[in-house]
Order: structure tokens, then sequence, then C-alpha cells
């Protein structure tokens, strides 16, 4: 994957970010996610990648755009481009942008072909640290073991260690258990992906994610945490039959397999985001006097390691946002 292109799907998640940021706070997750979804799909117009959809916005019936198996991105038969696999999430966080909250984002990780699991939409188990905390972590462990060994990687005592969770009646037992143990948590409504890949930014204080989310986010934190060099590992958690056979015909044999990252984003991969609404790890879009706006995103690509944050000021009336 060419070190070029990772810019230019930062244009991509911009792009998205920018719309959906409109809605912030208006109550219309719907409206919000469309936003994001119609100027992400404009702006891979104007990437040259021979690109297909593996986790997007569902399967080919439920999504008009970015759904699982669409083709994306610009390329003749005469170009040079490479055949990249996506896994997108226009507007992770819906409700947050709706509500005005913490840590929306607009997401893109990419693999080389072949590179991602075809995550079906179900839940996944996960477990996330840095790197400072890899190597101690695994997700068959109690959680009081895994918050211990991550206490033990970092220096740190155990009611040092932060463990973000999101706040979900599923997740009773699992806060009371990290609780007993005397770990902080922080509870979080939504986006478990900014929180996994926070667990990379020491400034964030979030040390390690526990718990259950969805699935196709879990792919897309994997890929972030193998560029920071930190560890994920989930297990997909079925809630029907219906989910357990959607698995089957997207491939997966073995539905109760332990994913570590290599089993989830496979080979060199590359994530890039770009804040919604203020977060963790980054800002959101801000508009300013003057028709102007500005973003602040992140570019990583797992071959080199290299972690960039880009901060954009837009003028919006010189370019549609759909090709900034
Ligand atoms: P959306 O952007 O699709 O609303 O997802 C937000 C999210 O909080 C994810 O970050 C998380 O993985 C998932 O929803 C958790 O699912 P649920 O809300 O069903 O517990």
């Amino acid at each position: 994957m060419d070190r070029n292109l990772a810019l230019e799907f930062v244009r991509i998640t911009e792009a998205a970010a920018l719309a959906s940021s409109k809605w912030m706070g208006r109550g219309d997750e719907k409206a919000a996610d469309q936003a994001a979804v119609d100027a992400m799909r404009k702006a891979f117009n104007s990437v040259r990648i021979n690109g297909t959809v593996v986790i997007g916005e569902g399967e080919r019936d439920e999504a008009p755009m970015l759904y699982i198996g669409e083709k994306v991105g610009t390329c003749d038969s005469r170009a040079n481009c490479p055949d990249v696999d996506i896994a997108l999430d226009p507007l992770e966080g819906t409700t947050i942008c709706a509500t005005g909250g913490v840590g929306a984002i607009s997401v893109i990780a990419v693999a080389e072909s072949g590179g991602f699991l075809h995550a079906p939409d179900t839940y996944m188990d996960k477990i996330a640290v840095g790197p400072a905390a890899k190597g101690s972590i695994d997700i068959d462990a109690p959680p009081e073991d895994n918050v211990r060994q991550v206490a033990k990687a970092l220096g740190k005592d155990v009611d040092e260690v932060t463990v973000v969770i999101l706040n979900r009646p599923r997740h009773e037992e699992l806060i009371a258990r990290v609780r007993k143990l005397g770990a902080r948590i922080h509870l979080i409504g939504d986006g478990d992906v900014s929180a996994a890949v926070a667990t990379s930014w020491n400034e964030t204080g979030i040390d390690l994610l526990l718990g259950t989310g969805g699935a196709p986010e879990g792919v897309i934190a994997a890929a972030a945490l193998k560029c920071t060099g930190g560890d994920f590992q989930g297990r997909l958690k079925f809630r029907s039959g219906d989910e357990r056979e959607r698995a089957k015909r997207m491939g997966i044999t073995d539905l109760d397999r332990a994913y570590r990252l290599e089993g989830l984003a496979k080979g060199n991969v590359m994530f890039c985001a770009t804040g919604v609404t203020g977060g963790p790890m980054l800002k959101g879009v801000r508009f300013l006097p003057g028709r102007k706006a500005l973003t602040h995103s992140v570019v990583m690509r797992s071959q080199t390691g290299t972690v960039r944050t880009i901060e954009a000021e837009h003028a919006l009336d010189r370019k549609p946002v759909a090709v900034i």
C-alpha cells in the first residue's frame, strides 16, 4: 500500500466528519449518519484504488451505499491501483453525534486484499491495550487477571489503572468485578473504537478496554492497534441463531474462535479517523467565522508505525464538502 494513499484516505474521513458534524446535537441520528455516508461515498470517487468494502453499512439489501461487497475508488484497468479491502464507519457513534456527546469519529481502515476478518453485524467480546501493555492480555483470562497483568506491565498499582467499559446492563457483572478489584473505570455511552484506540495515547489516561461491543467496530479497532503496536483480541458473541447463520455465510467456520490481532487484521494495514465531536484522542469539527472549519485527524500505517495527526482548515465556500 502506497504511503501517499494514507493522506488520500484522510480527505475521505474529513469529508464525512464535516458533513455529519452539521447534525451535532440535533437529535437526528439517521440524518447525521446519512450525511456521513453520502459524503464518504462521494469522496471515495477521487481515490485511485480498487477497493472492496468488507466492513460497511450493512449487506447489499440493507444499505444503498457503502454496503459489504461494494467496489469503491476510481481505477481503470490501465492504472496501477492497489487491490485493497476497506473497513469503514462513516459515523462511529451516531448517538454521540446526535446528542453532541464525546468521541464520535469518522473512520476508515484499509488492508491488503483478504486482510480483514469479514465480521458479521453481531457483538464481539473485546480486550485492548496500548503498546506498553502488549503481551499482558488474554481474552480467555478473567478480567481480574487482565487488569493485574496490565498494571504490572505499566508499572502501576491496580488502583491507578483505568479501564474503559461501555455503560450497558450486560456489563453489570464486569463492572462490579473491576470495581471490587479496585481499578478505576471510565464508563462510556458509546464509541468503543475511540476508546480502544485511546489505550495507545498516554495522555488519555486510558489503559485497558474491556467488554462487549459491535463486531465490525472490533475489526476497525484491531487495525488501529496494529498500527500503534498495541494489542486487541476478540471473540464473536451471537444474539441469535440467525446471527450464527449469517456468520457462517460470511465464511466464518469456527464461531467460538478467540481472535488475536493477526486474525482480525492481517498483513499491512492503515487506519485513519477524523473527529466529529471532541473526544479522548481527536478534537471535533469546529466551524469558524468566514465559512471555514477545522478538522483533526489521525493517520497510521502498521508497516512503518508512523502516527500522523493532521489539523486542517477547510474553506467551505471553495470546494464542495465531498472533494475536500
Ligand atoms: P453506532 O455508531 O453504530 O451507533 O455504534 C456505536 C457503538 O457504541 C459502538 O461504538 C459499539 O461497538 C456499539 O455501538 C455497541 O453496541 P450497543 O449500543 O448495542 O451496545
